[in-house]
Order: C-alpha cells, then sequence, then structure tokens
C-alpha cells in the first residue's frame, strides 16, 4: 500500500483520540473511587454487588511469627514451591525456591486447558512437591491461590469460577485444598500438611505488614488484578482481611476495544476492570486497536491472514514493556520485535509510534484505575485513622516502564491535603512469605489479630 500523507493525518488524529478515550482524568477518578467505596459498602452488606468481599478468616500478623513452613504458590501460569523460615522480629528467609509451568512450552501439555482435570493438575503440583521436600521431615504448608473461593475457614476453599481464562475441569465448586490433600495422599505424601489457603493478594498484605506495620491493604497488577484490605472490625468480631475481587467492578469508562474483548472472552461480562488491568489482557487491548488502525488504512502494510497481528492475545505485557521501553529515536528495539516476532519486515515508523502511543496509553489507564479504587479504599477505611501502606506485587507493578509512577501518580492526586501518609510499596516475596505467615498464623488459636 502507498504511504500517503492523508493517511498518516488521518493516523495522528486517530492516535490523539485514542489517548483520550483511554486517558481517566481526575474527575472519572474521582468517580470511580467513590463508586467502588459505595460497591465495597453493598458487597459487606450481603447486597447483591459486583465486589464478592470475600472474608480470609485471617487478620495481620505481628511480626513474631517463627517457624518453617512449605509455600505453595499457584498463580495460574506457574507453580512455584518455596520453603520460607520465618525468624521472628520481622525477618524470615527464603531457604529455596523452584518454579515450574502449568504449560508445556510447546503446549504439548497444558494444566490450565478443558482438556485438564482438577485431578490431573493437582497430581501434577503433587509429583512437584514429591522432587521439592525432605521426606524425613514433617511441612506445614501455606496455599496461595489466586482466584476467587469462597472460604468458611483458613483452610478450605471453594474455588467460585476461574477467571485469566483457565478453564481446566471439575475445580470450580470445589474445595481446592481437599484437591491437593487428595492429590498428595494418591502421591504417597503424608509429611506434607496443607494448613491454610490464601488470595495472592491476602498473601501480599500479609507478607508485607509482617515487616510494615501500617500496610493495610494488597494488591495484585500482573496477569490479573485484585485488591484486599484489612477491615478494622468485620461483623464486630474484630480485624478481618477482606479478598474484594476487585476485578469484576464495571462502573467504568469502556472504549469500543475493551467491548470486543469482552465479547470474545470466557465470560463475557465478568471481570471488566481486570480486563482493563490485568497484563493478560492489555496486550490484546493494544493488538484490536492497531488492527483495528491497519483495518482502516492508516498503516502502509498489508497484514497477511495468517499475520501474528491477528492472533487474539498474541501481544504479551512483556511486549508491551519491551515497546514502552524504548528510548531510541528510531525505535529500533521495537522495530526488531516487529520484524522478529510479528514478522514484519520493514516497519514503517508510524506502525512503531502507533504500537508505542497506544501501549502507553492503556498502561496508564490500567494504573490509574488501580490506583482509583485504592482510593475507594481508603476512603472506606478512612484516611485519618492511620498511615496507609499499599503492597503491590505482580509483573506490572515490578516491570512495565511507568507503571508504579503512575499508580504513585493518581495517589498522590487524588487524597485529601493533610498530614496522611501514603506509601505504595513493592511487596518482596510476597507469595511465599505471605503463605509461610498466614500457616504461622493458622497454627495458633487466634489469627484474628
Ligand atoms: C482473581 C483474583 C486474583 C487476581 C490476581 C484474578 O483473576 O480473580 O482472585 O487475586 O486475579 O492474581
Amino acid at each position: 500500500m502507498n504511504r500517503n500523507a492523508g493517511n498518516i493525518d488521518l493516523l495522528h488524529e486517530a492516535l490523539k483520540m485514542l489517548a483520550a478515550r483511554f486517558s481517566v482524568t481526575l474527575p472519572m477518578a474521582r468517580t470511580i473511587a467513590s463508586n467502588f467505596r459505595n460497591e465495597m459498602k453493598s458487597g459487606l452488606a450481603g447486597y447483591p454487588c459486583r465486589l464478592k468481599m470475600l472474608p480470609a478468616f485471617l487478620g495481620k500478623p505481628d511480626g513474631n511469627e517463627t517457624g518453617t513452613f512449605l509455600a505453595l504458590d499457584f498463580g495460574g501460569t506457574n507453580i512455584r514451591l518455596m520453603l520460607v523460615e520465618l525468624l521472628g522480629g520481622r525477618r524470615y528467609r527464603i531457604v529455596r525456591t523452584r518454579s515450574f509451568p502449568l504449560k508445556e512450552p510447546l503446549e504439548s501439555c497444558d494444566y490450565t486447558s478443558a482438556k485438564a482435570t482438577g485431578e490431573t493438575l493437582f497430581d501434577y503440583i503433587a509429583g512437584h512437591i514429591k522432587d521439592f521436600i525432605d521426606h524425613e521431615r514433617i511441612y506445614d504448608l501455606g496455599h496461595t491461590f489466586s482466584f476467587p473461593s469462597r472460604q468458611v475457614g483458613t483452610n478450605e476453599a471453594c474455588l467460585i469460577c476461574w477467571t485469566k481464562e483457565i478453564r481446566t475441569r471439575q475445580v470450580e465448586g470445589e474445595d481446592v485444598n481437599r484437591l491437593l490433600m487428595e492429590a498428595l495422599r494418591r502421591n504417597g505424601i503424608e509429611n506434607v500438611r496443607p494448613v491454610v489457603i490464601l488470595n495472592d493478594t491476602v498473601s501480599t498484605l500479609l507478607a508485607a505488614a509482617y515487616k510494615d506495620a501500617d500496610c493495610d491493604i494488597g494488591s495484585i497488577c500482573g496477569t490479573g488484578h485484585n485488591t484486599c484490605y484489612l477491615e478494622r472490625c468485620f461483623k464486630g468480631q474484630g480485624p478481618m482481611i477482606i479478598n474484594i475481587e476487585s476485578g469484576n467492578f464495571d462502573q467504568l469508562p469502556f472504549t469500543i476495544y475493551d467491548d470486543i474483548l469482552d465479547g470474545r472472552s470466557d465470560r463475557p461480562g465478568e471481570q471488566r476492570l481486570e480486563k482493563m488491568v490485568g497484563g493478560h489482557y492489555l496486550g490484546e487491548i493494544v493488538r484490536l486497536a492497531v488492527v483495528d488502525f491497519i483495518e482502516k488504512n492508516m498503516f502502509p502494510i498489508n497484514l497477511e491472514e495468517d499475520s501474528p497481528l491477528r492472533m487474539p492475545y498474541f501481544i504479551k505485557g512483556e511486549h508491551l514493556s519491551l515497546i514502552m521501553a524504548d528510548e531510541n529515536p528510531g525505535l529500533s528495539k521495537a522495530a526488531a520485535w516487529c520484524r522478529d516476532c510479528l514478522r514484519i519486515n520493514d516497519p514503517h515508523w508510524e506502525l512503531l509510534i502507533s504500537l508505542k502511543t497506544v501501549a502507553e496509553a492503556v498502561s496508564k489507564r490500567a494504573a490509574f484505575l488501580a490506583g482509583a479504587t485504592y482510593i475507594g479504599i481508603m476512603d472506606h477505611i478512612g484516611y485519618r485513622c492511620s498511615n496507609h501502606t499499599i503492597a503491590v506485587d505482580g509483573s506490572l507493578f515490578e516491570k512495565m516502564p511507568g507503571f508504579s509512577d503512575n499508580i504513585a501518580k493518581i495517589i498522590k492526586d487524588l487524597i485529601p491535603e493533610g498530614d496522611l501518609i501514603v506509601k505504595v510499596v513493592k511487596a518482596k516475596d510476597a507469595s511465599g512469605l505471605g503463605a509461610a505467615v498466614a500457616a504461622a498464623m493458622a497454627r495458633t488459636s487466634s489469627s484474628f489479630q
């Protein structure tokens, strides 16, 4: 296709409009925060609403928990096993760690697809646990399970529904730690006792609170998105961490690309916030926008029918990070990625700048939306009652250029003036440390501290 000035003008115009459509202004962020807070209230009162507000049956640690625990982190992409030693005095040590994928690289084996069942999945995990442990000693295991689950105590969690497009059969509606225990038994592992199960946001909060007493919010900005917080007095019983399952919030400014993505997803209408914030989805939003531009003739390229750019979910969060981090005047890293991965031999500047602009707009919107919900939570807790540390874990927060700065920025812009101190920190070793802390807390009679 010939490049012509008309098309390029059109492209610049379209990019400007697109950036505007993805922008979250301060008044919009305030409205989102306030609607989010109202939804939290409805959820806590038991009214039907988008936020599940699931009690974790855990309060906050005091930092003096001790012991050595096995931690299992089930996030959806990988499984991680860790041996964690809590030393008390807010100190700990990660003794050993090992990760393995739930999907083999060539997808010869995929434990997250509808071909797998709960039994095959947990047998696979048990096999890895067997290789990881020492058979002479007894282990208490804390299980970080990153999906919406209804708990009736610290060691029983029924999966409500899969998210992040996982489809493994015969797990929804089941008590996940029971599935794990049965698999351990089937695999002859008698020295591992699952003692606690918790959401990854809860692990994040506990891990950070073990070190910093001000931490009262834990959040994940990774493949998926969700937040939990410490409710100071839950149903008159005392402090309780609540897993909000905030990814299901939906009072949001959607673009046409969000609607298309949602319509083609496994669960249309669900997890709308997560579909705008989670790393699993950001690349797909960018892909939809860029393909739309190409189809509207704004890029001087012909897109073959089998082009990777036509493949849903081909663009991953890490690709966006690479493109956004490219500060070279010719965007040479982005160009190399287009050549190597998209098989576009001579990527034009217009394509590169469009990819970068859209990626930045989508990432900034994600950070601002997450930040707006944190404000809603702090509004609910009450700003002046204490300082707040918001602990965040996940690949976007850690690795996506500008993401954590954008969260800090929107929070700074939205909090009322005054003496309040809000820190947004990266939760180190969150899933392992948090699971170990929870296991220690579950062992003592009162986990409601
Ligand atoms: C799940 C949450 C989880 C989040 C981050 C979401 O898809 O529903 O339970 O905390 O992902 O992993």
